[in-house]
Order: structure tokens, then C-alpha cells, then sequence
């Protein structure tokens, strides 16, 4: 098979490009820098609703970007009560699907502003995750006409913050291409996002029955729904402990079959050796670690430098590191933007703060101090194993190894039970090779940068904690929301 066709295939419908995004943005500015939105349960039947709770911009604290009216649990109930499955054929599907996708090109600017205001996107990762929502739904249009299966039902997508436009609408468009009705959940710190999503989706074409937005808290809206005995299945990205939540609550699931399709965090690693070349490990370095401000499931936490180059590549890190221009989301010059709120910002100060009394901060660079920043910040540990748990942020570790210890630090890697990303920084083949054999994890990068997986051409999973497959963007994704002849249907 040709792996590549789908991506051909999602680049030829792709209209926009680096310049006139930047010029976009730059025209945007004015219309969406002080709009206002308000994000409310999108129902068949009229919500509940509580009490209106306002969004602010992580950014610019006095900046409010909208309000948002949180689900309760009844209307959970209800929701799920009105949800019919898509019955429009596959070929209709495609089309509405494709039409969401040209109309969230269309809508690029207020797309683009929502995602700076509410997540603190940078024009880098802003537009890089319109790219990705629109290839998502191009790409699962297409997969959908490829199925023979029936569609499962009813199914619950929750997502996280740190991709509240890709994320979302990637899960709801598999599950919508297959035919069924969703009934999507999005991250406390990010429902604006997703309600302009839901508003595109709905002008294209899908009808409100098969899509039903529930803003709402995690541990109430979000586990009424996956507890739900109608939810014919769940698809969830986000951290590893709710994962497990979420599969202990579907225990009781009307239908034993029902699938819990989680992707999780990581303890991501990266191997830079004494053949590397230094200028491109470098880049590849600040890119997965500090793109993103950290906060990407991909991103590199536990970099492993071969000691006899070390002097020489931390100079030029560090060099690199006095580069980032840490601050507003909005400006172009922009490469490291604010945490998602408060509560990310004290974890991860509180972390940092513990290394530094420890005396194993070795670098960091300035930050503004009003809006939720953190400084990109290199910490010396002795291994991964060193690492507790998944610091999601601007946090590098970074340890050293001697050549004959590659293989311990492989086999320290895999014992971590996680398994999302690792890189590789050598010139040496058979070393690329075995390495890259004996590890357990789902994607691996060699001698480039570990973030930003292309739909199509580059599925995403893990293996372990980091998710239970199969890789969004991949061919087997859709299927998967589908049910298979052998496989009874709930009652
Ligand atoms: P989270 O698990 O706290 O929240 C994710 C979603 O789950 C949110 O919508 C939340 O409201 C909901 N939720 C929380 N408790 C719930 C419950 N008991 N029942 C049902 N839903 C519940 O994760 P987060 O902090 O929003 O996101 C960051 C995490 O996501 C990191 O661990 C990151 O690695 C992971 N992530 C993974 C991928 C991937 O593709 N593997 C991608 C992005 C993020
Ligand atoms: N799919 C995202 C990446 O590859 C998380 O960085």
C-alpha cells in the first residue's frame, strides 16, 4: 500500500500557507482581539445549564474572553436520551465533513484568535493545529467511505486543553464519518474553543442529534457520561489516571464490547550521541522541548547526552535557549507562550523550585512575570527514572551516558511503562537500528525534532500507560469506531 497517498491526498485540498496565515492573523487582530464569547451546552433538548463562569486569557489575566455556562449531570442524561446515530449514507457524511473542513479554513481568523486567547496558542502552534483539525476531518471523511461495518451508536469523546481544537474535533470526526452520534466533552479550560468548533460542524451539516456539545467538569459531566450504560463507547485523550478512571466507570456498560479508545500522557525520551550533528540536535532539542511551552503529550522531557560531546552541546543550548522569545500568544516573534491557567503554573514553579534547592537547575531564560509563564528550564537528573511523573510544561531533564551504557539506558526507558515519543540524534545506523527495535513506544523520530505528527502520514499512539491505540490519523483509527458483524448490539 501506498502510506503516503492519504497525505497527498489531504494536501491537495490544503489552500493556505505560511504567509497568508501570518497576514490573516495580522488582519484578525482587530475584529477577534476583544471579542467576547460564551460557551453553552448545544443540545437537541434545551440545557440546564448552571451558573455562568468566566474564561480568561492565560496571557493577560484582565483579559476575559468569554463566559461559559457548565452541563449539569441531567442534562448529561438528556443528551444521551437525544442522540441518534448519523443516519445520512457515508458518501453524505464525507461531504458534510468536508464542508466542515473548508468552513473551518473560512473561519481561520476567529479560529486563530480563540485558540490565542483562551490557550495561549502562538501563531506557530495556532495554525499548525487548524492545519491538523482540518486534516482530521478530511482524512477520517475519506476512511469513513472505505467501511463495511455498522456504526457502534452513541459515542462519548472527551478531550484535553493543550489541543482544543485538533483533539476534539479529530475524535468527534471519526466518529461522525463512521456514523455515529457524539456527545463530546471538552476541557474545563477550554470550551470556547470547542463550541465555535460545534457551531462549524452544525453549519456543515451535521445534524444536532448526532452532535452534542456538553461543557463541563470532568469529574461530574465527564463521569456521568462515561458511566452512562447507553455510551456505546468512549474516546479519550488526556492524562493516564483518568484514562483508568474512565475504564473502571465503563465496567457497567450495557454492552461488555463498548471500547475505551484512550491516548495518554508520556514520559518522553530523546538519545543524542557523540556522532550527532550538534546544530540540528539543538534545534530538534528547543523544538520538542519548549514549542508549545511543553505542553504536548509528544513532547521531550529526558534527554540522554553522550558525555564525551555534553560540554559542547550544552553550550549551544543554552546559546539557543537565551534565543526564545517567551511572552505575548498573539505576537509573530513569539516561540514560547503562557501555561494554560494558575493551577499549571504553581505545579510546575513548585517543581522547578524543588530542583533548584536541590541544586540540579542548570539553566533557564526570562519570562514575563504578570500571565501564567514559566520559564524554559534544563534540570539535571541521573536518569529517567529520576522522573516521578509527567511535568507538563517547559521542563528539560537531562542526563549523561557513556557509550557502553546505551543499553541500560534503553532498558531504563522501557521500564518506565510509558511509551508515546522517543528520538534519536546518531549517524550510526546499526545503533539507530537497535535501538529503535528494542524500544516499546509508539512513535520514533530519527534526527529531527519528536512533536507535530502528520495526519496520514505519521499516525500517533502509544504503547503502555501512553494509550490503547489504535494511532489517531492512522488508517485502522475509524474502524475502530465501528462495530464488527460478530460483536452483539446493546440493547
Ligand atoms: P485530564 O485527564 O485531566 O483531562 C482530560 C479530559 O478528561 C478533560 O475534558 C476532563 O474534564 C476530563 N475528565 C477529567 N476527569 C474525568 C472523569 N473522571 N471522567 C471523565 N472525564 C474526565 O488531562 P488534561 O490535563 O486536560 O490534559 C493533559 C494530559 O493529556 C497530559 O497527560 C497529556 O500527556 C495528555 N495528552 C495526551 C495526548 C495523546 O495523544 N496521547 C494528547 C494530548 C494530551
Ligand atoms: N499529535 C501531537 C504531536 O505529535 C500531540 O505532537
Amino acid at each position: 500500500a501506498d502510506i503516503y497517498a492519504p497525505a497527498r491526498e489531504n494536501a491537495k485540498g490544503w489552500d493556505l500557507h505560511a504567509q497568508t496565515d501570518l497576514d490573516l492573523i495580522d488582519t484578525q487582530r482587530g475584529k477577534f482581539r476583544s471579542r467576547r464569547w460564551t460557551a453553552e451546552a448545544l443540545m437537541v433538548a434545551k440545557a440546564e445549564g448552571g451558573q455562568p463562569k468566566a474564561i480568561k486569557n492565560p496571557a493577560l489575566p484582565e483579559d476575559q474572553v468569554g463566559d461559559v455556562v457548565w452541563a449539569t449531570s441531567r442534562d448529561v442524561s438528556q443528551a444521551v436520551s437525544d442522540a441518534k446515530p448519523w443516519q445520512a449514507t457515508a458518501e453524505e457524511r464525507a461531504q458534510i465533513l468536508r464542508r466542515a473542513s473548508n468552513l473551518y479554513e473560512e473561519n481561520f481568523g476567529e479560529l486563530f484568535a480563540v485558540l490565542a486567547r483562551e490557550a495561549g496558542k502562538t501563531p506557530l502552534d495556532g495554525v499548525a493545529e487548524l492545519r491538523e483539525a482540518v486534516d482530521f476531518l478530511r482524512y477520517y471523511a475519506n476512511r469513513g467511505l472505505e467501511l463495511e461495518r455498522e456504526a457502534r451508536g452513541i459515542f462519548a469523546c472527551i478531550s484535553p486543553w493543550n489541543f482544543p481544537l485538533a483533539i476534539f474535533t479529530g475524535q468527534i470526526a471519526a466518529a461522525l464519518a463512521a456514523g455515529n452520534a457524539v456527545v463530546a466533552k471538552p476541557a474545563e479550560q477550554t470550551p470556547l474553543t470547542a463550541c465555535v468548533a460545534v457551531r462549524l460542524l452544525h453549519e456543515a451539516g451535521v445534524p444536532t442529534s448526532a452532535l452534542q456539545l456538553l461543557p463541563g467538569l470532568g469529574k461530574t459531566v465527564g463521569a456521568a457520561l462515561v458511566s452512562d450504560p447507553r455510551i456505546s463507547g468512549v474516546c479519550f485523550t488526556g492524562s493516564t489516571a483518568t484514562a483508568l478512571s474512565i475504564n473502571k466507570a465503563m465496567a457497567d456498560n450495557a454492552d461488555p464490547t463498548a471500547p475505551l479508545i484512550a491516548e495518554t500522557g508520556g514520559l518522553n525520551a530523546m538519545i543524542v550521541d557523540s556522532t550527532a550533528l550538534p546544530e540540528q540536535a539543538v534545534a530538534d532539542v528547543i523544538a520538542s522541548a519548549f514549542q508549545s511551552a511543553g505542553q504536548r503529550c509528544s513532547a521531550l522531557r529526558m534527554l540522554y547526552l553522550q558525555r564525551d560531546v555534553a560540554d559542547t552541546f550544552l553550550k549551544m543550548l543554552y546559546g539557543a535557549m537565551d534565543e526564545l522569545t517567551v511572552g505575548d500568544p498573539w505576537r509573530h516573534a513569539t516561540d514560547v507562550g503562557p501555561v494554560i491557567d494558575q493551577s499549571a503554573q504553581s505545579q510546575i514553579l513548585d517543581y522547578i523550585t524543588d530542583a533548584d534547592r536541590a541544586g540540579r537547575v542548570l539553566k533557564d531564560v526570562a519570562a514575563p512575570s504578570t500571565g501564567t509563564y514559566v520559564k524554559p528550564t534544563v534540570i539535571e537528573v541521573s536518569g529517567i527514572a529520576d522522573l516521578t511523573r509527567e511535568v507538563f510544561g517547559p521542563v528539560l531533564h537531562i542526563a549523561m551516558f557513556e557509550a557502553e551504557e546505551l543499553d541500560d539506558v534503553v532498558a531504563d526507558i522501557n521500564a518506565t511503562g510509558y511509551g508515546l515519543t522517543f528520538g534519536i540524534h546518531s549517524r550510526i545506523d546499526d545503533r539507530i537500528e537497535a535501538v529503535t527495535r528494542q524500544l516499546t513506544v509508539g512513535n520514533i523520530y530519527v534526527n529531527r525534532n519528536q512533536i507535530g505528527a502528520v495526519v496520514g502520514s505519521q499516525p500517533f499512539g502509544g504503547e503502555g500507560l501512553s494509550g490503547t491505540g489504535p494511532k489517531a490519523g492512522g488508517p485502522r483509527y475509524v474502524a475502530k469506531f465501528t462495530r464488527s458483524e460478530a460483536e452483539p448490539v446493546s440493547s
